[in-house]
């Protein structure tokens, strides 16, 4: 129900602002969910003649030849693509020609805890994972354990494995629980996450680890952007989990969202909420959540796509 004025945001300077939001978004959320077909088509129709991520989303051999450049995100730096790194990407386009019924997107916020959301989570029929978020470990039961795709900023290889440099098997090891799912890596905003993600993928291979790396396509990522921008967000650069929920519009019928809830405390109860639902780290670069948060609410209020911010029976 409602949250009262005793809500404390992350960034203190934007207090109001944020205040507002939260206010606004427990306000739409207490009314009745209704998909609204003409809404999502018309979304979808808008995202795929603007960003097409189901032939776009990913760097695949057939639209990255040897000798063509890729251009970083926003930056002028260009990288030409050598035969090695040509035989890291993906054949054919994962997505081309899909289209699938349910969809649930992950998001990584602390409101999963305790939210009995697992069962639920892994009923639908692709679900998106963000950072390599932790799946064991009793969080099972409140954020499932399916995996179709699993995202992984290359930051996160530095932070958790030794930048790769030095014993391997762990992060083999932790890609276990992902399965044969694909490991999306954003490996070309900066040229030293290039070199993390080749070094992942060889190590995978090394291992003979079932999961599928593909590296998500700069251009994609810069269509959004403007996409989004168009819509109203003001953002020089998108979360990993608006990324994903643009994905999932343009690929599932049906999009659920759990764990996007970029405050610090809970919308029906008010307690306190860490930032991740495995830890209480903050983001570093700061996506201007609350602004991506009040896009998806307004998301949700049309129909579009289903934002889960309660208990799951
Ligand atoms: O890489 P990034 O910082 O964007 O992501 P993360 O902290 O690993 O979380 C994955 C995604 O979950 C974020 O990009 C957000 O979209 C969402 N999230 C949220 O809505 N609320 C939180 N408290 C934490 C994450």
């Amino acid at each position: 129900e409602v949250i009262d004025k005793a809500v404390e945001p992350k960034q203190e300077d934007d207090s109001q602002k944020i205040r507002g939001v939260i206010d606004k978004a427990v306000e739409r959320y207490s009314q009745t969910w209704k998909k609204q077909e003409d809404n999502c088509q018309k979304l979808r129709f808008h995202l795929t003649s603007k960003c097409n991520g189901l032939d776009r989303a990913v760097v695949t051999q057939n639209s990255t030849p040897v000798d063509s450049e890729i251009s970083y995100n926003g930056l002028k730096k260009t990288l030409k693509v050598t035969p090695e790194l040509f035989s890291t990407f993906i054949k054919e386009h994962p997505f081309s020609n899909k289209t699938l019924d349910t969809c649930a997107v992950v998001g990584n916020g602390g409101i999963l805890i305790n939210s009995s959301c697992g069962e639920t989570i892994d009923s639908a029929q692709f679900v998106i994972r963000c950072n390599l978020a932790p799946l064991g470990n009793g969080y099972e039961k409140h954020v499932g354990i399916k995996t179709d795709l699993v995202t992984a900023n290359p930051s996160i290889f530095v932070e958790r494995y030794e930048a790769l440099n030095g014993r391997r098997r762990p992060f083999v090891e932790d890609l276990r629980s992902y399965g044969n799912s694909l490991l999306l890596l954003p490996a070309f905003s900066y040229s030293s996450k290039t070199i993390l993600s080749v070094r992942a993928i060889y190590t995978i291979e090394d291992f003979e680890s079932p999961i599928r790396p593909v590296y998500l396509n700069p251009e994609y990522v810069e269509s959004l952007l403007l996409f989004w921008r168009s819509q109203g967000l003001r953002e020089t650069r998108l979360s990993t989990g608006l990324t994903m929920v643009s994905l999932a519009l343009e690929l599932c019928n049906n999009v659920h969202l759990y764990g996007f809830w970029p405050f610090s405390h809970h919308p029906h109860d008010r307690h306190n909420l860490t930032n991740h639902y495995y830890d209480d780290i903050k983001p570093k670069v700061f996506h201007a959540m609350p602004a991506e948060f009040d896009l998806l609410m307004r998301l949700h209020s049309q129909g579009v796509l289903r934002l889960h911010l309660g208990d799951c029976p």
